[in-house]
């Protein structure tokens, strides 16, 4: 290697998110926004609890409306979190990026991250209060999309449905892990609040 490329490599930060795993998060924002938002909007059509979502919050404006919603951000959210998967599967990242993971390296990072005390020395390696927040919101979107393949062709995925409870069960496991889903994105952003620097290499990849 020449000495002006060393030079070069030396001047260039390194990559700490790639190219596709900006996009994918990203896309994967949009798309959950959207699910949100248009899934609060069906369960005003038939709410099973006695409260319903203030119309400002939803979207779709009528349950036509926020079906159509709900159908076309779903494609968005599966292609997007089958890429983002397959990817971090196959090249190894997962394993890499979120593991190994104790419930005493947790707890550990949890207690210095409440101290206020916890490291963010090298943005490219999660502390364990990420990792765990990270697979727990993978996981649960995995049971918010089997969950809704119920809702959706409850007769063709009838062995899904039955493996979960029957229909009505599948719709509260799919509004409750929504509602952890909506947690979760509440605590990220305020976690990313906190640690701006954060949010530049989320965009900038660097
Ligand atoms: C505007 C909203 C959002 C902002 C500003 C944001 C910001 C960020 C940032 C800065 C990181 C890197 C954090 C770090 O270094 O620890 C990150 C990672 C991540 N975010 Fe978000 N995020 C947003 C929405 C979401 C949503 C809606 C989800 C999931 C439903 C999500 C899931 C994740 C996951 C799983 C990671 C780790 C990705 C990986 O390394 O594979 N984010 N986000």
């Amino acid at each position: 290697m020449g000495a002006a490329m060393r030079t070069q490599q030396a001047a260039k930060p390194a990559i700490i998110h790639p190219f596709w795993l900006r996009a994918t998060h990203w896309i994967n924002a949009v798309a959950v926004v959207l699910m949100i938002a248009s899934g609060l909007r069906i369960y005003n059509a038939s709410p099973f609890f006695d409260f319903t979502i203030p119309a400002a919050l939803t979207l779709g404006g009528w349950l036509g409306g926020a079906l159509q919603w709900h159908f076309a951000a779903m494609w968005l959210l599966a292609v997007n979190g089958i890429a983002y998967l397959a990817i971090n599967l196959f090249s190894g990242r997962l394993r890499r990026q979120f593991f190994p993971l104790s419930p005493r390296q947790f707890l550990r990072d949890l207690g210095a991250a409440l101290k206020g005390k916890l490291a963010h020395a090298d943005p490219r390696h999660y502390n364990a209060v990420q990792r765990a927040a990270y697979l727990f919101v993978i996981l649960d979107i995995v049971l918010i999309v089997l969950s809704g393949l119920v809702l959706w062709k409850s007769v063709q995925f009838s062995m899904l449905r039955e493996l979960l409870g029957g229909y009505e069960a599948a719709r509260r496991i799919h509004f409750f892990a929504m509602s952890a889903l909506a947690g979760f994105i509440a605590l990220h952003l305020v976690m990313v609040a906190l640690v701006p620097r954060t949010l530049l290499a989320m965009l900038r990849g660097r």
